[in-house]
């Protein structure tokens, strides 16, 4: 039988510049954030909505909602906004909702990453005019170099520079979401 602990982390490919945070690290700060939450929300009544933006946070709310001792369940909500380009242009439009109605819910947004902060800014104020009880976010990672609009954040893994990342749900051109760390991608050029 296959010992889960020596099971092989992947190398850095030539693509990759660095590797930005380690996968022990995100493990451990996930699960300072899942206390930090779980203290924040003892004694809800009724569960906590988490809403995923697809596709970046899949991997970090899947580690994240299962360090939640609070009532919870999970759903996912998706957003255009980059194109085929890596700027956002600032143009979010939502591509498919929650299967939940989130009237009268506790919701948390949970992101990967916050960028420009378009993404949370338009869905903060999406689900805030649905008549939630109340709107917060966590978010992984967040380059505050890049910010257009400040977005209010309740839970933030880890600040980073303004570097292209990859790795732990993050990709480019949809390579490198499953690496388990946060690496840092050589620019070509
Ligand atoms: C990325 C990321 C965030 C958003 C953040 O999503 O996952 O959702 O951009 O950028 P912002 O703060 O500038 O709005 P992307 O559009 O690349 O889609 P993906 O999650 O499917 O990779």
């Amino acid at each position: 039988m296959t010992n889960i602990r020596s099971i092989a982390i992947p190398p850095l490919t030539a693509d990759l510049e660095r590797v930005l945070i380690d996968a022990d690290t995100i493990q451990r700060r996930v699960i300072e954030m899942a206390n930090q939450i779980n203290h924040d929300y003892a004694g809800i009544t009724e569960p906590l909505v988490l809403v995923g933006i697809l596709k970046g946070s899949f991997i970090f709310l899947a580690d994240l909602c299962r360090k939640l001792t609070v009532p919870h369940v999970v759903d996912f909500i998706a957003v255009s906004s980059y194109g085929k380009g890596s700027t956002s242009t600032g143009n979010v439009r939502l591509v498919m909702d929650t299967r939940e109605n989130l009237e009268k819910h506790h919701v948390l947004i949970v992101e990967d990453i916050l960028d420009t902060g378009y993404t949370l800014d338009y869905l903060v104020r999406n689900l805030k005019a649905r008549g939630t009880r109340s709107v917060n976010t966590a978010v992984l990672l967040e380059k505050p170099d890049r910010h257009k609009v400040e977005v209010h954040l309740q839970y933030v893994g880890f600040t980073i520079p303004d570097v292209w990342v990859v790795g732990y749900g993050l990709d480019y051109g949809e390579q490198y979401r499953t690496l388990p760390y946060i690496a840092e991608m050589k620019i070509p050029g």
